[in-house]
Formats: structure tokens, C-alpha cells, sequence
């Protein structure tokens, strides 16, 4: 398992030191972590988050010297980019100090350090993100239109607005995730892009996933892929762009490649999935889908030093299913979406 790393064919991503590669039992080798900070979040979007959230004690989540030594343990062995995520990351306190903490990684083959936020706190956050070295920001944005964004979020948008807009005057690049469900926010679809391609943002529209609490998502309520692009055609010129490794087909249009679909339903992209996550505890789970994560935080506040802690990064992501696409429809998990970090 332990092989030795050579220069990706496909990506052309630089090879990490001496590092060998998390590759689980059908070939697929892992590059990509998402870092939950914090499982808190809020809002409320109703595809993540249950009516009455409990949330993991405070004393549980990992500290940021171990958020550091796990990031680093998995950057040791091939990781090159980190997704920060939460709940809502930018809850977590010293936020941007895990920033700082986490650049020191970049000598050992960490390329890049994003972020999926809500945006309601970007507004007094986004320059000391930047200046601690974050790279790029994705947004959850689910509706332009303020009521329907507060109906989907419990939460008023304009705060959101004041992120977006401090994130780019920050210069980082930011990325708008819209997930649609029917009869919810699917009469967002052509306000969103309108918009998007206003203010010159990428957007990408997400099929709403199987993940939130048992009985919520119907499979009538996804919005797929061809739905979504029957809708763009009604009002814009709409053209496949070449696939590239990331999980959203791109389209252009009316000539402008701002806009991607996210197809995880209707056209799963597990057979190339390259990621792992850990959550706030240090669980991790190698697949959205996986009904049980493994404690590697709970292992490593045991004592383990780093070569037991590696050997179980190795093992665990060895085992790793095929994922959504061998077994579609709804999954019990013994964990929500707002722990795992989307
Ligand atoms: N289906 C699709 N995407 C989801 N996310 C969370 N829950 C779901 C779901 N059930 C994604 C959203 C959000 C990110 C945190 O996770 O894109 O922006
Ligand atoms: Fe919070 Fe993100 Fe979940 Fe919405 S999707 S409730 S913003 S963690």
C-alpha cells in the first residue's frame, strides 16, 4: 500500500515528499480532506440540518494542536488539499489561527486551503482569512430572492450578501453552491444564474442528496441534472464544456462558463471520488454515504503516536465501499449532515 508517489497523469499535481498514497480497494487514490471545525452551525437549511439539533459537547472537538497534527498526518501520506467545513466553520473560535496553523503544511505538499461557509460572518472574517492564507471559498447560496432564503435558512440573506462581497474585496475566489429541491427553491434556478452571471460568480447547482434526517428527502424532490438544464434552456444558450476531474459538469452560458451542475444523484461521481473527511471529532469517514466513521481523535487522545495513528488513516480509507453509486436511495447514518461537513 505504502508505494512510492509519482507525478498524477491526469492532474499533473506535484508529487509530496516521500509521501505515500491513500488508495482504497478499488484503485482510487485520496487527495482531497474536509476538515470539519465545528458541527454547530446557524442556520438551518433544511437538507442538512434537523429541527432540533444536538449538538457534540464542546470538549470533544478537536483541539487546534490536534486539528494540526491530523491535517498534517493526512498531508504526510498524499493529501494536497484541505476543505475547511462544519456546520459552519467560521463558528469555530480562532478560526483563523487553524488557517494560520494549517499554512505550515504547505512544505509538506499541501497546495491548497479552502472553505465551505454559509458566508454570514465573512463580512468581519474574509480579510483576516486572506491574510492568513486561505485560498478560496465556497459559498452555500440557495435562493436570490430574500424571502425564499430566509423560508430555506431561517435566516435573513443580507448578511450573506455583505460576506459575498467582503470575500471578493478580499480577492478570494468564491463559488456559489445552490442545492435544489422541488417545489422549495427550484423557481430559483433562472434568478440564481441571472444574477451569478451579473456579478461575474461561478455557480453550481447541487441534486439534493439522501442525507438529511431519515424520511425528509423523497426522490421526487431532487431536481435533476437535465431538469435543471431543460430550465436554463427556456431563457440562455446552453453548452456542455469538456469534463475536468472536479465533480461538476460546466456549462456555458450565453457564452460565459460560470455555471456547473453537481450530478451526485443522478449521475454519482463515486467511481473517482478522491476524498476523505474527518469530523470536529477527529471521526473519519471515507465516503458521504458510510453508515460509521472511524475514531482516529478518540484514538489519538488515547495516546497513539503518529505510525498506529498513520496505519489506521491507511486501513480504514483501504476499505472504503464504492460509495452512492453502487447503492442508491436514502442510508441510516449514525451521523447528520451538519457533523460530517457536506
Ligand atoms: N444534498 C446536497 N448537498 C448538500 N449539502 C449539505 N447537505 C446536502 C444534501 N442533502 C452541501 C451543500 C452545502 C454544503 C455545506 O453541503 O452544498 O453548501
Ligand atoms: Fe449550516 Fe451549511 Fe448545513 Fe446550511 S448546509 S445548515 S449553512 S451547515
Amino acid at each position: 500500500m505504502l508505494d512510492t508517489v509519482l507525478p498524477d497523469p491526469i492532474t499533473n499535481d506535484r508529487p509530496t515528499q516521500g509521501a505515500a498514497r491513500l488508495r482504497d480497494q478499488h484503485g482510487r487514490v485520496k487527495r482531497k480532506l474536509r476538515l470539519s471545525l465545528t458541527d454547530r452551525c446557524n442556520f438551518r437549511c433544511s437538507y442538512c440540518m434537523p429541527e432540533h439539533p444536538v449538538w457534540l459537547p464542546k470538549a470533544s472537538l478537536l483541539t487546534r494542536a490536534e486539528l494540526l497534527r491530523m491535517a498534517r498526518l493526512a498531508v504526510d501520506q498524499g493529501i494536497t488539499h484541505i476543505r475547511l467545513t462544519g456546520g459552519e466553520p467560521l463558528l469555530r473560535a480562532g478560526v483563523r489561527d487553524i488557517v494560520s496553523d494549517l499554512q505550515t503544511l504547505r512544505s509538506s505538499g499541501l497546495q491548497r486551503l479552502s472553505m465551505t461557509s454559509n458566508a454570514e460572518r465573512l463580512g468581519e472574517l474574509a480579510q483576516p482569512l486572506a491574510d492568513a492564507g486561505l485560498d478560496d471559498l465556497n459559498i452555500s447560496f440557495d435562493a436570490i430572492d430574500p424571502d425564499v432564503f430566509e423560508t430555506l435558512t431561517g435566516r435573513p440573506i443580507a448578511p450573506v450578501l455583505r460576506g459575498i462581497n467582503a470575500a471578493r474585496a478580499a480577492g478570494l475566489p468564491v463559488k456559489l453552491n445552490a442545492v435544489l429541491i422541488r417545489d422549495r427553491n427550484d423557481h430559483q434556478i433562472l434568478p440564481l444564474t441571472r444574477w451569478a452571471l451579473e456579478q461575474d460568480l461561478s455557480l453550481r447547482f447541487i441534486e439534493y442528496m439522501p442525507l438529511d434526517q431519515p424520511g425528509r428527502w423523497r426522490p421526487e424532490t431532487v431536481m435533476s441534472e437535465a431538469e435543471v438544464l431543460a430550465v436554463l434552456r427556456t431563457q440562455h444558450t446552453v453548452e456542455a464544456l469538456p469534463r475536468s476531474a472536479e465533480p461538476a459538469t460546466r456549462y456555458r452560458i450565453d457564452g460565459q462558463d460560470r455555471v456547473g451542475v453537481i450530478a451526485t444523484v443522478s449521475n454519482p461521481f463515486c467511481g473517482s471520488c478522491d476524498r476523505i473527511r474527518f469530523t470536529a471529532t477527529g471521526e473519519l469517514f471515507t465516503c458521504l454515504f458510510a453508515q460509521t466513521g472511524t475514531p482516529m481523535g478518540a484514538q489519538m487522545r488515547a495516546g497513539a503516536d503518529d505510525d498506529a495513528l498513520t496505519e489506521t488513516l491507511h486501513r480504514a480509507v483501504w476499505h472504503k465501499q464504492a460509495g452512492y453509486a453502487a447503492q442508491p436511495g436514502p442510508v441510516e447514518r449514525t451521523i447528520l449532515m451538519h457533523g460530517m461537513g457536506g
